[in-house]
């Protein structure tokens, strides 16, 4: 829910194709102050072109695409557009000092973690593709956006990076969209999740839950028919979700209701039953640090 006033951008009724295939069939949502939305979907699906036509950067076929009066965007793209004939004190610090920005505890603690091994003086050629990333991200953060839109922000970051950006963003005031095929993340930051998938008739729809990905898992596992075998999630068969679900802190995302019902063993239905099953099998394992081993989300 939006924490308060108008949305900061909306679409209304906005459809886009590529060729033949439409990518986004009259889709309405909306994004409020201070929202955290992780998005997820199949790759393909039409992720990046939601995040595109929301910053304004593709124009719809049809429909309205409204933002904020002077909304503050920042973008991290999914592709690395770093320019590199700078520097990284050019490209992430403005060019300044060392002297004009570390009495800045933000910033100062955005350059100690994601550039801790980077010398502010080296050219932005030369970088790896993970140093290069993290410059990307750094800038964007020590910008004051209102509305950040995170494209695959965990590529290339190591464990501790990743923990430590769930951790910022949650801090901070500004609303997020963010795609990340990362559970563990979807799970730590978002409040919402949207999935990009096709519908029925094969154009792409966007489906809203409430919660982070293991709330997510738990709504669509029961929006399946509960004598399904296969609970058709991204594909993948009922062993896969109920592993997903192995390293989610799983209660914390239900509802009253179902957290009741966890914890006193009486779960509603099969799917209810058997998801918090699997969470209580690995409820040892939980301790809310991210699992390398348990994260993709598909
Ligand atoms: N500018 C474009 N011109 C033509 N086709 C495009 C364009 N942008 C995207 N597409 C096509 O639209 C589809 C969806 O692309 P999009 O990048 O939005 O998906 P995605 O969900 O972000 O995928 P991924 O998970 O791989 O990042 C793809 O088939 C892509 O090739
Ligand atoms: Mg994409």
């Amino acid at each position: 829910m939006p924490r308060s006033g108008a949305n900061l951008v909306n679409l209304e009724k906005v459809t886009k194709s590529y060729g033949v295939r439409i990518l986004l069939d009259e889709v309405s949502l909306g994004v409020g102050e201070g929202e955290r939305i992780g998005v997820v979907g199949r790759n393909g699906d039409g992720k990046t072109t939601l995040l595109n036509l929301m910053a304004g950067r593709v124009a719809p076929d049809s429909g309205r695409v409204s933002q904020s009066r002077g909304l503050h965007i920042g973008y991290l793209d999914q592709r690395d557009l770093l320019d590199d004939t700078h520097s990284v004190r050019e490209v992430v610090l403005a060019g300044k000092a060392d002297h004009e920005w570390a009495g800045d505890a933000r910033t100062r603690e955005v350059v100690e973690v994601l550039l801790a091994d980077v010398a502010l003086d080296r050219e932005v050629h030369g970088l790896s593709g993970g140093e290069r990333r993290r410059c990307s991200l750094a800038r964007l953060l020590l910008d004051a956006a209102v509305l950040l839109i995170l494209d695959e922000p965990t590529n290339h970051l190591d464990v501790e990076a990743v923990a430590w950006l769930a951790e910022h963003l949650v801090r901070r005031t500004s609303a997020l969209v963010v795609v990340t095929h990362d559970r563990w993340f979807l799970d730590a930051v978002c409040e919402r999740t949207w999935e990009v998938h096709p519908g029925p008739q094969g154009a792409g729809v966007v489906d809203a839950y409430d919660g982070g990905y293991a709330a997510f898992v738990l709504s669509k596992a029961e929006r399946q028919r509960p004598d399904s075998t296969k609970y058709e999630l991204f594909g993948f068969d009922q062993t896969h979700v109920l592993t997903a679900l192995g390293s989610y802190k799983l209660t914390a995302d239900l509802s009253v209701g179902a957290r009741f019902r966890y914890a006193t063993g009486r779960p509603q239905t099969p799917v209810e039953g058997a998801l918090f099953d699997a969470d209580r099998k690995t409820i040892g394992r939980r301790k809310g640090a991210p699992d390398a081993g348990h994260r993709d989300a598909g």
